[in-house]
């Protein structure tokens, strides 16, 4: 990140755009990087993402939330300075469509940001999150939500490209160390609460044993997040 924060030192940020800001993950990033920034709007098609990330920044100045489809936004053309998503491509119906709605409502010469973590080349730990990751999206599928895996390296580019930047350049962040104990303890009630969520359900034996798998790998090979990418460029 610290890479990021050099590279970025000089772009005022002025009104941003977090596209499927969920619970606002990203948010704390994006302030840090543009401290001067005039506004943040996150945006998600989830209404209960919305509620929960309005109560969760309620006391916070310049900020505000809104329940929009990534593939029509409704916002003006040309009327924002920095357009970002973040671990979210594989979560969009047509990643396409939704960034170039994201370009449409960017400014000339407005600054572009992808991030999102792949699944190749990572290490043994950082295999562990992407053989998680990839498990909670197969049950998030079999309860109705389209949650993909994630890409590889090489198609997060093609996806950037297709949008049509200029100055389009790949900043690869990697943290190799494993997480510390609050972080494991944390990833593995979340695969407790993943493996309730197919407790008892007819065909899915297979899926809670490599839960089970998934978990007792976390103990012995260790986990580490996966590397993401970030895309830059401007309209
Ligand atoms: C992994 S989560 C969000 C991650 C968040 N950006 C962060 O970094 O913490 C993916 C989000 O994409 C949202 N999403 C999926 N399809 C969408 C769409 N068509 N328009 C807007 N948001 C969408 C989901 O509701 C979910 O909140």
């Amino acid at each position: 990140m610290q890479e990021l924060m050099r590279k970025f030192a000089e772009w005022p940020g002025g009104m941003i755009l977090d596209v499927a800001t969920g619970h606002g993950g990203f948010i704390p990033h994006l302030r840090e990087f543009f401290p001067g920034y005039r506004f943040i709007v996150g945006v998600d098609i989830s209404s209960r993402a919305i509620d929960d990330v309005h109560r969760m920044y309620a006391a916070t100045n310049k900020i505000e939330f809104a329940m929009m489809d990534a593939g029509e936004l409704a916002l003006k053309r040309d009327s924002i300075e920095t357009a970002a998503i973040t671990n979210s491509l594989h979560h969009l119906r047509d990643a396409d469509l939704a960034l170039q709605e994201m370009k449409r409502v960017l400014r000339p010469g407005g600054l572009f940001l992808i991030f999102e973590m792949f699944k190749d080349g990572q290490n043994e730990m950082q295999n562990s999150h992407v053989r998680i990751h990839h498990w909670w999206a197969e049950i998030d599928r079999l309860n109705g939500y389209l949650h993909n895996e994630t890409f590889t390296k090489r198609q997060i580019i093609k996806i950037a490209e297709r949008i049509g930047l200029r100055k389009l350049e790949y900043i690869e962040l990697s943290d190799p160390e494993p997480v510390n104990q609050a972080v494991v303890d944390r990833i593995q009630s979340t695969c407790d609460d993943y493996l309730a969520k197919i407790d008892g359900r007819p065909g899915c034996e297979q899926l809670r044993q490599r839960g089970i798998i998934l978990k007792q790998r976390i103990d012995e090979t260790g986990f580490a997040w996966a590397k993401s990418l970030c895309a830059a460029g401007y309209k």
